[in-house]
């Protein structure tokens, strides 16, 4: 499909590729998104993924509002619900997920990122909720993925208002972990993935799922989470073989697992 992108390799990027509407997002990308993250979740040499919008100006400027515009109920519910699919579907693969944020992502495209694990931003990127100014509001996770991310004061502000900001805004709030220069965004965003990529898989996949925890479990569950799911790493050969290699004084082979 020409509006997606997928590079495959043990760091694979899938790119939204409809520059000239600023990469919105339509019912088909979701869709082809969709049928991707169930290959990527089945290749196991698959370590980490990469997102980002073709061109230099946008990651993704929102759900396209030229497919909404015509939309009743049913559809609009259909669309919303195949959009929390596809943000969940995000959050539940085993392997972190960068966003690498170009330029604007609004509405839909900050709930993309949102629903990654880490946002690398250019200098350029612009974020936003501005659904509002088109009487909705945010559906693909926004209002509730937003405050637990940066707080409900300022997310509250940002939904209610419609307003963008910026890059370093959104690091100084915790949204974004690193600004770099537009130039930079692929190269640092690749570095951050190859680190990532010579770790244990096995290690990363516990650690994101007890991370997961925070968002969605009460503290008291999620403490016992942490505790079943690190008890459990105790069973598995790259514990064995991490500590090994410190003891060692060597570099750890990992058989993620
Ligand atoms: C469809 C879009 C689009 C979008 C931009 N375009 N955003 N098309 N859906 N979300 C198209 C424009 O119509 C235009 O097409 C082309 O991209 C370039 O955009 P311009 O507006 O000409 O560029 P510029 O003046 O630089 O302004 C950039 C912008 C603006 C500030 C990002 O495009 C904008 O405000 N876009 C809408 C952002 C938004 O409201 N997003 C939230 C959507 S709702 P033509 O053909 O004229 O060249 C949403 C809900 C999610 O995401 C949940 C759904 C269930």
């Amino acid at each position: 499909m020409e509006d997606l992108i997928f590079e495959s390799g043990a760091i694979s990027t899938i790119t939204i590729n409809r520059p000239k509407a600023l990469n919105a997002l339509n019912r088909a990308v979701l869709e082809e998104i969709t049928r991707v993250l169930r290959d990527v979740r089945h290749d196991a040499s698959v370590r980490v993924l990469i997102v980002t919008g073709a061109g230099d100006r946008a990651f993704v400027a929102g759900a396209d509002i030229a497919a909404m515009a015509d939309m009743e109920i049913v559809e609009g519910l259909e669309f919303t619900r195949l959009g929390h699919r596809v943000m969940h579907t995000f959050e539940e693969l085993p392997i972190p997920v960068i966003a690498a944020v170009n330029g604007f992502a609004l509405g839909g495209g900050l709930e993309l990122a949102l629903a990654c694990d880490l946002i690398i931003a250019s200098e350029k990127a612009r974020f936003g909720q501005p659904e509002i100014n088109l009487g909705i509001i945010p559906g693909f996770g926004g209002t509730q993925r937003l405050p637990h991310r940066i707080g409900h004061a300022r997310a509250r502000e940002l939904i209610m208002t419609g307003e963008m900001f910026d890059a370093k805004s959104g690091c100084e709030w915790g949204l974004v972990n690193k600004v770099v220069a537009p130039d930079q965004l692929i190269p640092e965003t690749r570095k951050l993935a190859e680190k990532l990529a010579s770790k244990s898989g096995f290690a990363l996949r516990q650690a994101k799922a007890a991370l997961r925890a925070a968002a969605t479990m009460e503290e008291d569950a999620g403490l016992r989470f942490e505790q079943n799911t690190f008890g459990g790493l105790f069973a598995c050969a790259d514990k064995r073989e991490g500590m090994k290699a410190f003891l060692e004084k060597r570099e750890a082979k990992w058989q993620h697992k």
